[in-house]
């Protein structure tokens, strides 16, 4: 009977466990490497990943401003939302320019580093 018990209390354990597993790797974590619209100074290429990794899988940080979606900081600037230049200079820059302060390793400032036009 106490065996029984066991074996019921592993099979349940295997459940939550498989599900949980398939659960994580079903979560759309998005690309590894995108290219944002930068308009007339240029595409910026984006290491989605490596900022994934840096900020502990902070996935909020950014996606408090924007869904997860391709596009959508586009689609908010054409709705009004956003204004053209708001993610760059209040989320981009200001968080690569704080972090330089702080003497860690971060991501580029400077216009040509992003966009890839002058
Ligand atoms: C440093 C900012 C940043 C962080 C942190 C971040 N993302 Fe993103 N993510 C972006 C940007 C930028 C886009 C593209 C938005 C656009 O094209 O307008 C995006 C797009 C996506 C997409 C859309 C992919 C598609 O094919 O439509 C998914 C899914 C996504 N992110 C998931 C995540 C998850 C999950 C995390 C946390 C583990 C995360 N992101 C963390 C910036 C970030
Ligand atoms: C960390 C990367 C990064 C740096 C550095 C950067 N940009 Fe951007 N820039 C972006 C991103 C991402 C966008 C699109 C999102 C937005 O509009 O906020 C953008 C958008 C723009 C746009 C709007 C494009 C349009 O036509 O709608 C202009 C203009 C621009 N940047 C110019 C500059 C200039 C000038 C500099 C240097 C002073 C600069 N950027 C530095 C990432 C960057
Ligand atoms: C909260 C902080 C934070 C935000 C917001 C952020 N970044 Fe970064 N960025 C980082 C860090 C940290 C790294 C260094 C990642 C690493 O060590 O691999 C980085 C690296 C980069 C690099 C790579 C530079 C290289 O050496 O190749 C680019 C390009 C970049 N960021 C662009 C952007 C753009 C565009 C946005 C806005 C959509 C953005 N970042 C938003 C923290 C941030």
């Amino acid at each position: 009977m106490q065996e029984r018990t066991r074996w019921i209390w592993l099979m349940v354990f295997m459940a939550v466990f498989l599900i949980s597993l398939s659960a994580a790797a079903l979560q759309n974590t998005g690309p590894e490497e995108m290219v944002l619209e930068g308009g007339r100074t240029g595409d910026v290429s984006f290491p989605h990943r490596r900022h994934q990794t840096a900020l502990d899988q902070k996935c909020e940080i950014c996606h408090d401003l924007f869904p997860q979606k391709i596009g959508s900081i586009q689609e908010l600037i054409d709705q009004g939302k956003l204004k053209s230049k708001e993610i760059m200079n209040k989320h981009c820059v200001k968080c690569h320019r704080e972090m330089k302060r702080e003497g860690k390793q971060t991501g580029p400032i400077s216009c040509t580093q992003c966009h890839d036009k002058e």
